[in-house]
């Protein structure tokens, strides 16, 4: 009993800390990467109150363990904690992937790899040369807008209801190609090979305003929401023709592979974790 009570200690920690958690896929994700690679490690969820999140990273730290994610609403609040940030970290101003090092907090912000990963490796959508429209200018957009730009596209226009937010990243992210900012409306008579959904609109059941006609021909709409049955834009999508429609599974999945080579370098493969994801969401549905 105690030798197996040693051994569970001895496994590497990790974590996923936000509010709310319990809805969190990532420990499930982890322990089927785990699995999967023959890596010895422990990772759960922990939820945080706010204005607690400083404290819970210090003594998760404290306490031996060898990394963290970070979600909602936490993710600006991780960029500032951190004592070095990637490339990618910096100009997402987000972290969502935290490495203890030697007493460093090395933060670095695996969404948008994630995005591009499931799009180029899992779906083959090439982004090089593509017009993009990419709707919402919150957190879930910005971080996504290096790593798509570093493939890049013919184009970005980011569209936000409140216009001027899309403007202020577009200004961010202007010396990494083009990028535009567009209100809804102005987006008529224009059209996109790649739609990404990055507003919250989802959640609530809602579809950002979209003239008609937006979609290329073949065009491809992303939704970086998911849930058992597909989301509003999803079935706008469906209904008003593009060629592929996707929800954004995968890109959680391909973003905890690069949290996780982060930490254990090795990558995981993909494609068998997001099918068991997909199984499981479609039981819930069915039981
Ligand atoms: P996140 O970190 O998930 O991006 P956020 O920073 O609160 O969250 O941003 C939410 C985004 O969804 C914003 O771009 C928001 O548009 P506004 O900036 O105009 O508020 C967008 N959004 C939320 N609900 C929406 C809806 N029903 N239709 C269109 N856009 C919506």
């Amino acid at each position: 009993m105690s030798d197996i009570f040693d051994f569970e200690q001895r496994k590497d920690q990790y974590a996923v800390m936000g509010n709310p958690i319990s809805h969190s896929k990532s420990p499930r994700i982890h322990s089927l990467f785990a699995r999967q690679t023959a890596q010895q490690l422990e990772y759960k969820a922990i939820q945080v109150d706010p204005g607690g999140f400083q404290q819970a990273v210090g003594q998760f730290d404290a306490a031996g363990s060898k990394g963290l994610n970070i979600t909602v609403p936490f993710k600006q609040e991780a960029w500032e904690l951190v004592t070095e940030r990637s490339e990618r970290a910096e100009r997402a101003g987000a972290v969502n992937t935290i490495k203890f090092e030697h007493n460093k907090l090395i933060g670095d912000n695996t969404d948008g790899v994630g995005l591009v990963n499931d799009l180029l490796l899992n779906h083959q959508i090439e982004i090089k040369g593509r017009r993009i429209l990419l709707m919402g200018a919150g957190g879930a957009a910005r971080g996504v807008l290096a790593p798509l730009l570093s493939q890049q596209p013919a184009s970005i226009t980011i569209a936000n209801r409140t216009v001027d937010k899309a403007v202020e990243l577009a200004t961010l992210f202007a010396d990494m190609g083009s990028v535009k900012a567009s209100s809804y409306e102005d987006l008529s008579g224009q059209q996109f090979d790649i739609i990404i959904n990055a507003t919250a609109a989802s959640l609530q059941g809602q579809l950002p305003p979209l003239p008609d006609g937006v979609i290329a021909e073949g065009g491809c709409c992303y939704d970086m929401m998911y849930g058992a049955e597909p989301t509003t834009f999803m079935q706008w999508a469906s209904q008003h023709g593009a060629g592929k429609v996707l929800d954004g599974l995968g890109m959680l999945v391909e973003q905890a592979a690069e949290s996780f080579y982060i930490w254990r370098g090795v990558k995981p493969e993909t494609r068998p974790v997001i099918q068991t994801l997909r199984d499981e969401l479609n039981k819930h549905v069915a039981d």
